[in-house]
């Protein structure tokens, strides 16, 4: 990756690292020897104007060169799983008698701007970042089945969910503090029959987006819909937003609704402001046409 970084003050501090036969030690930073650090460009901050401010939030990562669609669901396969697909021989037997044959729940998952937007993007390849039991993708992959379209739908979700949310969906079972969460929702891709378009990437978002972004797999639709808070949306929109083909839609949950507060809102219109995008709305959902 080639990504521009500010100097962290650890690195000034090897001069002070004494050899033990652990390996280095950092000199405590009351050391006397220690010299004052220079000071960090981002701390000047009298005097900038806004946007200067801004641009030190900027992502400037290069990306891979993108991969072909028609090589994305094999370099998925290949180097999350081994070159196996996830659902050979599901369900295991541990989990067997633990799972629904289908439960969804979702929200905003059926709003018709995922019908628009893939009646005009006509994606090859969807990537969703949140995805818990499947509604949204498995509407998504019903959609682009309607319209004869071959396409991929990635789902990353670390298959967590959130503190609390079996008081909301308790049909979600739990081994050994462990919920069953990803394999609910393999189970819901098997009964819709969708296990050679939806295919999950069970990480975190932040990790995920970065190695997809080193990988080059990009998509021509990507939804955002995983944690509601300013710093999470803000970090998923503009990670996603690298890995977006030139001419795809970025879109996602929770403009207009009862989360608004909580970020969503605020991290969609600070990235659009200083990327000199327009948001366009369709339901609840923010839309950004790249094209
Ligand atoms: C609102 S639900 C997604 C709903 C889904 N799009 C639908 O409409 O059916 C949010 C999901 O985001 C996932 N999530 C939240 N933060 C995450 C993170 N940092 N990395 C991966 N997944 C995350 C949760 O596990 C949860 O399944």
């Amino acid at each position: 990756m080639n990504e521009d970084r500010l100097p962290s003050p650890r690195h000034h501090h090897t001069n002070n690292k004494k050899k033990t036969r652990f390996g280095y030690l950092s000199a405590p930073s009351s050391c006397s020897s220690l010299r004052p650090l220079p000071s960090p460009e981002i701390l000047k901050v009298d005097g900038y104007d806004l946007k200067n401010q801004l641009d030190n939030f900027r992502v400037k990562t290069h990306c891979a060169k993108p991969l072909p669609p028609q090589l994305v669901h094999e370099t998925i396969l290949d180097r999350v799983y081994n070159a196996t697909s996830p659902y050979d021989n599901f369900p295991p037997a541990h989990v067997r008698g633990l799972l629904r044959d289908k439960r969804l729940k979702g929200w905003g998952s059926y709003g018709e701007v995922f019908e628009h937007l893939i009646q005009k993007v006509k994606p090859k390849v969807i990537i969703e970042v949140g995805t818990f039991l499947g509604a949204s993708a498995l509407h998504m992959a019903e959609l682009t089945r309607k319209l004869g379209l071959d396409s991929l739908i990635l789902c990353i979700d670390d298959f967590r969910g959130w503190l609390g949310f079996r008081d909301l969906v308790g049909f979600v079972n739990m081994v050994n503090g462990d919920v069953l969460l990803l394999y609910q929702f393999m189970q819901n891709v098997v009964q819709n029959n969708a296990t050679g378009s939806v295919l999950p990437i069970p990480f975190s978002s932040g990790s995920t987006l970065e190695i997809l972004c080193e990988w080059g797999v990009f998509g021509d639709l990507i939804e955002i819909d995983a944690g509601h808070d300013f710093n999470s949306a803000w970090a998923d929109i503009n990670r996603a937003y690298r890995i977006l083909r030139p001419g795809g839609v970025i879109f996602g949950h929770d403009y207009f609704t009862a989360a608004d507060n909580r970020g969503v809102r605020r991290a969609v219109n600070l990235f659009a402001q200083m990327n000199g995008l327009k948001i366009q709305t369709d339901g609840q959902h923010w839309v950004i046409d790249s094209a």
